[in-house]
């Protein structure tokens, strides 16, 4: 291990700023948080930076499902995930935007130099085309009819019925999900990083060797180069939310995937203005500092390919290391929704489990390689109470009491016991340990620890401080062994810090001791600090916390929003069209039963005033009468009706529905339309029916 200062930059993944942290990101970032805690803990210059990945369709299409800005909604997933990092313990020194001046800026002077070395190249592309949403689509937008076994409504890439893969083109009666349309092909100008040139092949080629990579992903790249590169398209036509490509009058977009790891850069010259870092240290070849950026698999391509090309190739310099990580999966399975193990960061918290449960079971599961990580609950439950509450926190609550109440909470004079066999052979393991951490092989470093933790649980166990303290003239020993079981269990939570953060400081504070760096492994407990009356460290999981965790992410995300399904990784909200031809036969899906129905309380209502809404095409503001309370309503319906035709109509309306606050005001209310993305229709009710009353 290296044990001169280092100076190091981490970054994570950029989480996209349109949906929540969920259990599968927070196994990439609970494993650069422990990195990140042990380089310091190690006296290493350590600057950690992550941000928001905000630009894109989804999320411009999510806010306008929404009817706010995406501006609003990145804001407002923002504080989300800052309160979700938090809450995990989470130590970013900066958690910035992707939509932001510093990383449009440098997105701009990268663009600027790839262009200068002649690796921006025009060619025409033909895509997917929205005639009425008048916008290109990805494909996942397109959906149709498997040409396979014809199951309807499958996405442009494969079906879930029979898992055949496609070409989007291949679909039967492909249409937009966005708006139901049928999707012409079109053709526009794209700009591409020329990623196949030969200069960039052969940087690539030696930049794989230069040991920056684990041996699985050095093995991917091979596989890549094999398979030969491709140029990559980095531009988008508009309308799209992102950066305009500089000299193209807003007609073209840098695509998402360009501007997020500029990202990192972003958020850390943000950081420097800050805290008076040096940027250029960090960002220009030839400093002696290092860059470590922490990723899923799932994003190898894009970190091992584009981005260090796109980084030589304009004046900035090239990642030391990619930490990659694999995929979680719940007791074996993919996460998934309709099992309840599409488990929310929120959620987690919420019911009241305790993050360093989560961050030492994923340390135990994690050692350096891609391999996926499993969350196997009955093991979550047996590792945490067995490891951690039962031979980890139960050496000091055997002991401390004793040192506490009988010995004024000091120790004894540590000459008589420091060289004890089994402390000596705990701070042995000191290198190993260490060096286990650094190569991110944390389930070694856990077992070390472990293995430490049992011999001191042996100790203990062997002089039975309980029965000593009840015995006549054993004191002497009673003082040695709790001593001695304290020192080791310093030790341990020294050891288990960068894993256990908070545990660790509340250790601090009940030894008495400033906090602990890894140079403290030579340092030993004093009789100069006193401990403090034991405070209980940890409680264990109960099975019941898991189970209620995954019912509470049953009731909530059970029913994915189309959206979701929608949109893959970047899942927005933007509900799912479908076209007239296919709604008319839609199957009824499943059975609800008569309470699941009486739980919408459908009103009628009369239409008070109606009118267009400043700022948006698609809303109108209604008042409605409900039945002696006014309502103020927003319907996305003004591409069918002018205000005028609504104005003294009864409607229906789902009375019931949360408030929900848009950039126009509050909607308190919905109004019942049958539609098919060609045509919608407002549902009347017959004469004689008044406001208020319920439609069942
Ligand atoms: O896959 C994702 O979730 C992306 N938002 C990760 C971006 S990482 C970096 F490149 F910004
Ligand atoms: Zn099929």
């Amino acid at each position: 291990m290296n044990t001169s200062a280092r100076r190091i930059l981490i970054t994570n993944a950029l989480p996209y700023a349109n949906g929540p942290i969920h259990i599968g990101h927070l196994v990439g970032y609970i494993q650069a948080d422990i990195w990140v805690r042990f380089q310091r803990m190690c006296g290493h210059e350590v600057h950690y930076v992550c941000a928001d990945d905000t630009h894109g369709t989804p999320i411009m299409l999510r806010a306008e499902s929404e009817g706010i800005t995406p501006e609003a909604l990145i804001d407002r997933v923002h504080g989300e995930h800052v309160r979700d990092f938090r809450d995990f313990q989470v130590c970013f020194d900066n958690f910035h935007s992707t939509h932001s001046a510093e990383t449009r800026s440098h997105c701009e002077a990268i663009y600027a130099e790839l262009n200068k070395a002649g690796l921006i190249v025009k060619r025409d592309v033909e895509q997917f085309y929205d005639p009425v949403k008048q916008m290109f689509l990805p494909d996942r937008y397109i959906r149709g009819e498997c040409p396979k076994c014809h199951a309807r409504d499958q996405y442009g890439d494969s079906c879930e019925v029979c898992g055949t893969t496609y070409a989007p083109t291949d679909l039967i009666n492909p249409y937009s999900s966005v708006s139901g349309a049928t999707p012409e092909r079109r053709s526009s100008e794209h700009y591409f990083f020329a990623l196949s040139s030969p200069q960039c092949i052969e940087f690539l080629q030696q930049w794989t060797r230069s040991g920056t990579l684990q041996s699985e992903a050095a093995n991917k790249m091979a596989e890549w180069f094999g398979a030969g590169l491709q140029d990559w398209d980095i531009s988008r036509d508009a309308p799209y939310f992102g950066f305009p490509i500089p000299g193209t009058d807003g007609a073209k977009y840098f695509y998402v995937w360009l501007d997020a790891p500029i990202g990192y850069i972003g958020s850390f010259e943000n950081y420097c203005a800050r805290e008076g870092v040096n940027f250029d240290e960090f960002w220009r070849a030839g400093h002696n500092t290092e860059l470590h950026h922490f990723i899923g698999k799932d994003i190898l391509y894009f970190h091992a390919l584009f981005w260090p090309a796109m980084l030589e190739y304009s004046g900035y310099r090239t990642p030391s290391q990619l930490a990659v990580n694999g995929f979680l999966t719940v007791n074996g399975e993919k996460m998934s929704k309709s099992r309840g193990t599409f488990i929310t960061a929120e959620s987690y918290i919420k019911l009241g489990l305790n993050p360093e449960w989560l961050r030492y079971y994923f340390a135990v599961k994690s050692n350096g390689t891609m391999e996926d990580v499993d969350l196997n609950f009955d093991d979550f439950i047996a590792r945490v109470n067995s490891d951690l509450v039962g031979k980890f926190v139960n050496i000091a609550s055997r002991c401390a009491g004793f040192i506490e109440r009988n010995f004024d909470g000091r120790v004894q004079n540590p000459e008589l016991w420091r060289q004890d066999d089994v402390l000596r052979d705990i701070r042995a393991r000191a290198n190993d340990i260490a060096g286990w951490y650094d190569t991110r092989d944390f389930a070694r470093a856990l077992r070390a620890v472990m293995e430490c933790a049992d011999a001191l649980n042996r100790l203990v166990d062997a002089e039975k401080p309980w029965e000593l303290v009840k015995q006549e003239g054993t004191t002497e020993r009673l003082h040695s062994v709790c001593s001695r079981a304290l020192e080791g269990f310093r030790l341990l939570a020294l050891y288990l810090k960068p894993v256990l953060p908070a545990t660790a400081q509340a250790v601090e504070e009940l030894l008495g001791l400033s906090p602990m760096t890894w140079a403290d492994v030579d340092k030993h407990l004093s009789p100069e600090q006193r401990i403090v009356r034991f405070k209980h460290l940890m409680t264990r999981v109960d099975a019941r916390q898991t189970t209620a965790l995954v019912e509470a992410n049953l009731a909530t995300l059970a029913k994915p929003t189309a959206a979701a399904a929608n949109a893959g990784s970047q899942g927005a909200d933007a509900k799912v069209v479908k076209p007239k031809q296919k709604t008319n036969t839609e199957s009824a899906g499943e059975h609800i039963s008569i309470d699941d129905f009486m739980r919408v309380d459908l009103r009628v209502a009369l239409v008070k005033s109606a009118e267009l809404v400043d700022g948006s095409d698609k809303l109108l503001r209604l008042v409605v009468d409900a039945g002696g309370e006014e309502r103020q309503i927003f319907a996305g319906i003004r591409q069918h009706y002018a205000p005028e035709q609504l104005v003294g109509r009864n409607v229906v309306i789902v009375a019931n529905l949360a408030p929900r606050k848009m950039r126009f005001g509050v909607s308190e209310g919905m109004v019942l339309a049958a539609g098919d993305g060609e045509g919608l229709f407002v549902l009347g009710v017959d004469q004689g029916a008044s406001p208020g009353m319920r439609a069942r």
